[in-house]
């Protein structure tokens, strides 16, 4: 008899996808400049460790908001008896406020409307629970988020239908590739109850267009039983133009031009998902929302949230942070600079090793172009490259496959998660191996380095699986 439920061991958390086997990979033989130089450089997660000292310095100059404090006096018995599902009033204003500000004040945000979550993973998750069915479908641009996979579908039943976006168009999603996906979802039987896309992307590093953005609120527009949801995680980490653009502006535009009927309902089947875990770097902390102007639907998430709640005392303290005007400005400005700054540096070492990636303008990593390194056109040599990269170079990298890309050979490739000096020795070890692997640093691979590396690849053990390629042939 089996001892654990088909919930908690089927394949559908994705847990061995190489995107989380990287990181298992990592944890064994983690980088250190002084206790383990030669250890694996940890590219592959998506943490801003930029701006901690902004962070520290505030919590100094305040120290009530982190001692349970309020004018002096404690405050530790109302923080740790029990709060209601709706989470404290001074914190979701205060959270819908820096939102608004990450939008430049273009829209605003009524925190009747925001339902607190443990991060954008229960945000997202929840949102599923409550617009689809077990064996529903939304439909997701490709190159997506590996983790969605799990927060998407695992729990839920939900599927997840790519509408397949390419690199002859820079990835942009396309009215052909949404209605291809569409019929896709309908040949395989599925129920299609909207669209799901990340904007900032999250791999690609990139902001939607306006007219990505009109393309998808037509869509739902055409299709009335269909939902929009825009994970705007990244939202505050649009370094360069263009600017972002939020799906509540394309709304709030089209109603001011009145674009939509009354009975479209439109607003209320647009939903965002927002967390702290990337623009202030607080992952830890697990704080996230969903925003909806759709009144059941916040209902139901309320509900739903008791699972996943922020707690009081992090409420409490994020309240009184956020609400400091004076700080939320400058750190959101000074985090930018700092993270163009860094950009560049990924940019500029790459390239040094012949390496470019796509144009981006936002988030904490690039989707680089290794195309050329590959010694064939196939996923098979997409995994061996990555598998090189992880063990021969030591550079924890995500393959496009894990992000469910249709082409071989990009990656995901972070740069805020390390100091520069870090990320200066993970330049020089890639460009080594472009310079072993090539002879030079232009890509053109010569026979025999291939048949070198070929036979080196063949003595390792990997317990590593191919199973992003199979999930990728089956879905294709
Ligand atoms: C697009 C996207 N959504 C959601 C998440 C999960 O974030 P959180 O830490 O808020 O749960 C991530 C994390 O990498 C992400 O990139």
């Amino acid at each position: 008899m089996k001892l654990l439920s088909t919930k908690a061991t089927c394949n559908s958390h994705g847990q061995d996808s190489s995107y989380f086997l990287g990181w298992e990979e990592y944890e064994k033989n983690p980088y250190d400049d002084v206790h383990n130089p030669k250890g694996i450089i940890q590219m592959g997660l998506a943490e801003n460790q930029l701006s901690f000292d902004l962070l520290e310095s505030w919590l100094a100059k305040n120290p009530d908001a982190s001692g349970f404090k309020q004018g002096g006096k404690s405050i530790f018995r109302e923080l740790a008896l029990f709060q209601d599902y709706h989470g404290l009033p001074s914190f979701k204003q205060a959270l819908v406020d820096f939102m608004a500000e990450i939008r430049g004040n273009r829209v605003s945000f009524d925190p009747n409307h925001i339902v607190l979550t443990a991060g954008s993973t229960s945000a997202n998750e929840t949102l599923m629970f409550c617009l689809a069915e077990k064996g529903e479908a939304f439909l997701l641009p490709t190159p997506y988020y590996p983790g969605f996979d799990r927060d998407l579908k695992w729990r839920t039943g939900v599927e997840i239908v790519p509408i397949q976006c390419n690199s002859s168009n820079n990835f942009q999603i396309t009215e052909q590739a949404l209605q291809q996906a569409y019929k896709d979802a309908q040949e395989r039987n599925l129920k299609v109850k909207g669209v799901m896309v990340t904007n900032p992307s999250n791999p690609l590093g990139t902001t939607l267009s306006r007219s990505e953005l009109n393309l998808l609120v037509d869509f739902i527009e055409e299709n009335k039983n269909m939902h929009l949801i825009s994970d705007e995680i990244y939202s505050g980490t649009v370094f360069s133009s263009p600017s972002f653009i939020s799906v509540m502006e394309i709304l709030k535009e089209r109603n001011d031009l009145q674009d939509f009927k009354y009975t479209d309902n439109i607003c209320e089947r647009v939903h965002v998902v927002y967390s702290l875990s990337k623009d202030l770097g607080l992952p830890g902390f697990r704080v996230g929302a969903l925003y909806s102007e759709n009144d059941e639907v916040v209902a139901a998430a309320t509900k739903m949230s008791s699972f996943g709640l922020i707690s009081s005392q992090t409420q409490y303290l994020l309240s009184s942070m956020l609400g400091d005007k004076k700080f939320t400005k400058n750190y959101l400005a000074e985090n930018l600079k700092r993270l163009k700054k860094r950009h560049g540096k990924l940019v500029s070492g790459l390239q040094k090793a012949g390496i470019n990636c796509l144009e981006s303008n936002a988030a904490l990593f690039c989707w680089v172009d290794m195309r050329h390194l590959l010694h064939s056109n196939t996923f098979e040599a997409e995994m061996d490259l990555w598998k090189k990269i992880v063990y021969q170079v030591g550079l924890n990298i995500s393959p496009g496959s894990s992000c469910h890309c249709n082409e071989p050979g990009w990656f995901r490739v972070c740069f805020t998660n390390m100091s520069e000096e870090t990320l200066k020795q993970a330049m020089k070890r890639l460009k080594a191996f472009v310079v072993e692997s090539t002879g030079n640093v232009n890509g053109v691979t010569s026979q025999t380095t291939i048949q070198k590396t070929k036979s080196v690849l063949t003595k390792w053990v990997f317990r590593l699986s191919s199973r992003d390629h199979r999930d990728h042939q089956e879905e294709r």
